[in-house]
């Protein structure tokens, strides 16, 4: 008999976490494992945010909040998505939540119904396509390679889009792949979705604050379909705050409202204290997220020019987040000094994790059948030691 609900039956365990996890153990009995998997900034959050968190508790800030969020947050989020996003947006618009999964979450649970389609670009974030299937809607896949810079085109979009169509769902720049679309390359997925009304667009900015060189363009700020998008960002990765769990939204009015109506049955309003954290990080000047993107430019330029020359790693340099995305492909067929033969990134990643102590992420978690996610939020040091072992364990395949 199975345990738990049906609805649980179909949901993944999320890969990255369950890797983690895996690592965790190794470790716990004594190995030395270098892990590349978790998608979290290596710094401190600033201090003054730090700051911003005693005080509250001192001042005795520690009841429920409103479930929306604290006015004064609302309105900094607001003004955030206004001035730097070019995005309509007024406090009203914003919904906190406990980090920017929750609210991906709310805005899926609140649009879509059960059969209607979402469509996802692969390669995707792990969760967009579990949280579908949590709303019971049916998530239609569209792979964009190498070639595409791994970004949906417009013809692509165009022909994923039928009448059951009811959202679309991405993220710029992008987990795992760290592609950023242009402006331009916005302009015409927006001029396919005028035609397209009944279409809402998810709009996954996380990881806005960390690129390297390239504008960060939100596709909210295209009026013709500004009044169906939802744009989502936080300030986990940007701010170094993964750990306080605060993400917000900023929607239309009515969909806020809706999304609010949801949370404030499952989760109510989002801790008290990382709220005031969180304003004091939206509201302080920019020079810790700065510094903190300029370690991890530094970090993507010798982590690639290390992988680049590893034989059978396929890769380009990410121009956002902090994840190097190598295609391994040419690699299956090889055999392992045990014996085993390489057929997939999954059987790559744990030859990578028991022969040389390196801890990926395989792309199946992202949709794709030929990829490693390398996370590079780790010292140089460790970028250094993996990519060692990495060339190692790739020399004794067969
Ligand atoms: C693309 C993407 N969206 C959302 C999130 C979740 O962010 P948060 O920690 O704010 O929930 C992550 C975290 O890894 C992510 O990679």
């Amino acid at each position: 008999m199975k345990l738990g609900s049906d609805r649980l039956q179909v949901l993944e365990e999320s890969q990255t976490l369950a890797i983690s996890k895996k690592v965790r153990e190794l470790k716990a009995a004594g190995r030395d494992i270098l892990g590349l998997t978790l998608g979290e900034p290596d710094f401190e959050t600033p201090e003054p945010i730090r700051a911003a968190a005693i005080q509250a508790i001192q001042e005795g800030f520690t009841h429920y909040p409103p479930v929306a969020g604290i006015p004064e947050l609302r309105k900094a989020v607001a003004d955030k998505f206004l001035h730097t996003n070019h995005i309509p947006s007024s406090a009203a618009q914003v919904i906190i939540s406990t980090g920017a999964k929750q609210s991906i979450l709310n805005a899926i649970m609140v649009l879509v119904n059960p059969g209607e389609e979402v469509i996802l670009p692969v390669p995707f974030w792990v969760s967009y396509a579990e949280m579908v299937k949590m709303a019971e809607g049916k998530a239609v896949l569209i792979p964009s390679g190498k070639e595409e810079d791994f970004k949906l085109s417009a013809e692509k979009l165009e022909a994923a889009i039928t009448p059951a169509t009811r959202m679309i769902i991405f993220s710029s720049p992008s987990n795992p792949a760290g592609a950023m679309y242009s402006k331009e390359e916005l302009a015409q997925l927006v001029k396919v979705l005028e035609n397209h009304p009944q279409v809402y667009v998810l709009s996954d900015e996380i990881y806005e604050f960390i690129s390297y060189g390239k504008p960060h363009i939100s596709i909210g700020s295209f009026p013709s379909i500004a009044d169906r998008v939802i744009t989502v960002n936080g300030v986990s990765k940007g701010f170094a705050m993964t750990g306080w769990r605060i993400g917000f939204m900023s929607a239309p009015v009515w969909i806020a409202e809706l999304c609010e109506k949801y949370q404030g049955q499952v989760t109510s309003g989002a801790c008290s204290i990382a709220q005031k954290a969180a304003l004091a990080a939206m509201t302080q000047d920019l020079g810790p997220t700065h510094r903190m993107t300029q370690a991890f430019h530094r970090r993507r330029d010798l982590f690639y020019d290390l992988l680049k020359q590893i034989p059978g790693f396929t890769l380009s340099p990410p121009d956002g987040a902090f994840y190097m995305y190598p295609d391994i492909s040419s690699l299956f067929g090889k055999i392992t000094p045990q014996g085993k033969t390489i057929h997939s990134p999954m059987d790559f990643s744990l030859y990578l994790l028991e022969e040389v102590g390196v801890a990926v992420v395989s792309g199946e978690a992202f949709g794709t059948n030929d990829h490693i996610r390398l996370s590079f939020a780790c010292s140089v040091e460790t970028l250094v030691e993996a990519a060692d072992r990495i060339k190692v364990a790739v020399s004794r395949l067969i």
